[in-house]
């Protein structure tokens, strides 16, 4: 365990399963106090329980990130518990995968709720209590595939190039409150969801076949970067993008 988030308070979105969980065990092993937030109840309390019986400091939050109501309820009460917030992980995600000749509106409304609303009203929500606290970071989860085009998923590419532009909209409104705000691009990283994809020589000739590492991410070297933009190592960093995508978008 080390200490480069020693006392921080520290909400995670998205946090009762795969990436967000491996993000709100590791910001925990970094000495946070971590609340992890979700909509899917009985996971989100299993995997709360886990990273408290291992560090500690964790709290459940339930929370629908597309509702202002849920993000108005959840700061209340990490104010209630912990007094102050210092970093906001907007991981929550939405997939959608269609052609756009093909995709149906609401799927596109979704995944726009998701991924874009969910991201703004986090920001909107997080900045009174970042502000009150004396400042902070909020990271953004964009992906790889909001800083390119992709075919079969447009509405997901564009709701996360979406979230990509609001990170640095952000970054300016919330500067001078001392509010960093940046976004990490993932490429396909390993996890129980894409396992399976992955294990299909098409799938993953289609997903890592223009990854010049040529493997998937680990979903621990993401952890990485969510911990460098939410730590105070990086004082000097806002309206920043970061690929972690294996080359991904280097060519
Ligand atoms: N896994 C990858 O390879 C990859 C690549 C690029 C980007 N990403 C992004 O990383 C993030 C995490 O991805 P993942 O692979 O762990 O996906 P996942 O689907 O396993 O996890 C997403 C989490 O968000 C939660 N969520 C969905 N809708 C919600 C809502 N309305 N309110 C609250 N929580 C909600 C889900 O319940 C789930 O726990 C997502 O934003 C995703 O788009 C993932």
């Amino acid at each position: 365990m080390a200490d480069r988030l020693k006392d921080k308070v520290v909400l995670v979105t998205g946090a009762a399963r795969n990436l967000g969980a491996v993000f709100a065990r590791k910001i925990a092993g970094e000495g946070a106090h971590v609340f992890l937030a979700d909509i899917l109840a009985d996971q989100l309390e299993q995997t709360t329980a886990d990273v408290a019986a291992r560090y500690g400091k964790a709290s459940a939050i339930p929370l629908d990130v597309t509702q202002e109501d849920s993000w108005i309820a959840a700061m209340r009460t990490v104010e209630d518990k912990a007094g102050r917030l210092d970093v906001l992980v907007n991981n929550a995600g939405l997939f959608a995968s269609a052609r756009i000749q093909d995709q149906p509106l609401d799927e596109w409304e979704r995944c726009f709720a998701v991924n874009a609303r969910g991201t703004f009203l986090g920001c909107k929500h997080a900045h009174p209590l970042l502000k009150k606290s004396g400042g902070g970071a909020i990271v953004n989860i964009s992906s790889s595939w909001g800083l390119t085009g992709r075919a079969n998923f447009g509405a997901y590419s564009a709701a996360k190039a979406a979230v990509r532009m609001l990170t640095k909209s952000a970054a300016a409104d919330f500067a001078e409150d001392r509010i960093r705000v940046n976004s990490i691009h993932p490429g396909v990283h390993e996890t129980d969801l894409s396992r399976d994809f992955l294990a299909d020589p098409q799938q993953r000739e289609f997903l890592l076949g223009k990854v010049p590492l040529d493997r998937a991410g680990d979903p621990e070297e993401l952890a990485n970067a969510v911990i460098f933009f939410a730590s105070d190592e990086t004082p000097y960093m806002t309206g920043a993008e970061l690929a972690v995508d294996g080359g991904y978008t280097a060519i």
